[in-house]
């Protein structure tokens, strides 16, 4: 088979462990699809930037239309962010039957159904496992594992940043602009880290984890969101004294009726596994009725964590073109049913 040739748009935190999955597991990649995966062109802001990363000069482009456009390029690894001009360069890119993998949660959560249905259209695949949760591929745990079963009940800590500060100022009194700083220069942080602390990248995650796990047409405005911003050190060292751990939790639940999702800071009891998760671990507790109560634990933020699930979903891609199913067998669209929510 043909190397499989892949345009980024970005080279931030994610793209540079994309790339770097890319070079160092080709070997494993090919024996697993039969076909070598080749960065051919790399979107980026600003070309002189210094980079993590070798990349030669020509790969490296700040003109859209040198990776959407590009007749050469299979598929578009979205990693730059944002809901515009991402969506737009998603958009165009399917147009032009090109497959997509994204790690972009504010996007998929607004206007997931708008481009899982343009890529049905075109016979393209759309693939986002990294939108949630980072390096737990907790999107096919829902939609191929679950797939049996009636699941009732999902809460998950699932933002890296905030579980990163929480922690830090539980377990070493650390301040919470400073920890703040810290996930920043980790890459842990969105590039504007209110999404963060106010619990809006939770509350995308929560939309997206509901949509799948309940077969529902959740939408952005059906989470209740509350951030860590108005949690101070005395309310972590209160919690202590009585037993439990603030913990930033999204808590999505349905009966026959209605779902109700929402993302608070929570008091979670310390013999509860969610308190012992911390810094940038992520988990998320999956309830059905045949299965009982699971829980999925991995890193939920960071460079080669997030790169893993995005390189997982590349070979998805890649294992679907060599079966001439692409478009066919994805992460299954939004359905047209919308259960009520609480509010109505
Ligand atoms: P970064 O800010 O580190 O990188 C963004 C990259 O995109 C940069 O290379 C930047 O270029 C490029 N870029 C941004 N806007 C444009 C534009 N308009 N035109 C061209 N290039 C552009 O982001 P991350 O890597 O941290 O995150 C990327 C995506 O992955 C986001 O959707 C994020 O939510 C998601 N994500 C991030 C995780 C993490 O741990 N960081 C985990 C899971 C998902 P330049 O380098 O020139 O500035
Ligand atoms: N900013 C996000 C987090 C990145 O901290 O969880 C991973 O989605």
């Amino acid at each position: 088979m043909k190397p499989i040739k892949v345009g980024l748009l970005g080279l931030g935190t994610v793209g540079t462990g994309v790339v770097r999955i890319i070079e160092g597991h080709q070997q494993d990649l090919v024996s697993q699809t039969g076909a070598e995966i080749e960065i051919a062109k790399v979107l980026v802001q600003d070309k002189s930037k210094a980079r993590n990363i070798a990349l030669t000069a020509q790969k490296l482009t700040d003109s859209p239309e040198d990776v959407i456009s590009n007749p050469d390029i299979d598929i578009v690894v979205e990693v730059m962010g944002g809901v515009e001009p991402a969506k737009q360069y998603i958009l165009e890119a399917l147009d032009r039957g090109k497959h997509v993998v994204t790690a972009n949660k504010d996007l998929m959560a607004l206007h997931g159904r708008e481009i899982l249905s343009r890529a049905a259209e075109k016979g393209c695949d759309v693939f986002y496992e990294a939108s949630v949760a980072g390096g737990i591929p907790i999107i096919r745990t829902l939609v191929e594992g679950f797939s049996s079963d009636r699941i009732t009940k999902i809460m998950g800590i699932i933002n890296g940043t905030t579980n990163y500060i929480l922690s830090k100022m539980s377990q070493e009194g650390a301040a919470y602009a400073d920890v703040l700083k810290e996930a920043q220069q980790l890459g842990y942080a969105e590039s504007d880290p209110t999404s963060d602390v106010e619990g809006f990248d939770a509350a995308r995650k929560m939309t997206i984890l509901g949509t799948l796990g309940f077969h529902a047409n959740v939408a952005l405005s059906d989470v209740k969101v509350r951030g860590i911003s108005q949690v101070s050190k005395a309310d972590i060292a209160y919690g202590k004294q009585l037993g439990y751990e603030v913990k930033l939790l999204g808590i999505a639940e349905r009966n026959d009726e209605a779902i109700s999702i929402s993302v608070q800071p929570t008091m979670v009891k310390k013999s509860h596994p969610l308190a012992s998760v911390n810094g940038v671990y992520n988990a998320v507790y999956v309830y059905g009725e045949a299965v009982g109560e699971t829980m999925f634990y991995g890193p939920g933020a960071g460079e080669m964590p997030t790169a893993t699930s995005i390189v997982a979903d590349l070979v998805a891609v890649v294992r679907n073109l060599t079966l001439g199913i692409n478009g066919q067998r994805g992460i299954a669209p939004y359905r047209e049913k919308k259960l009520k929510t609480d509010d109505q």
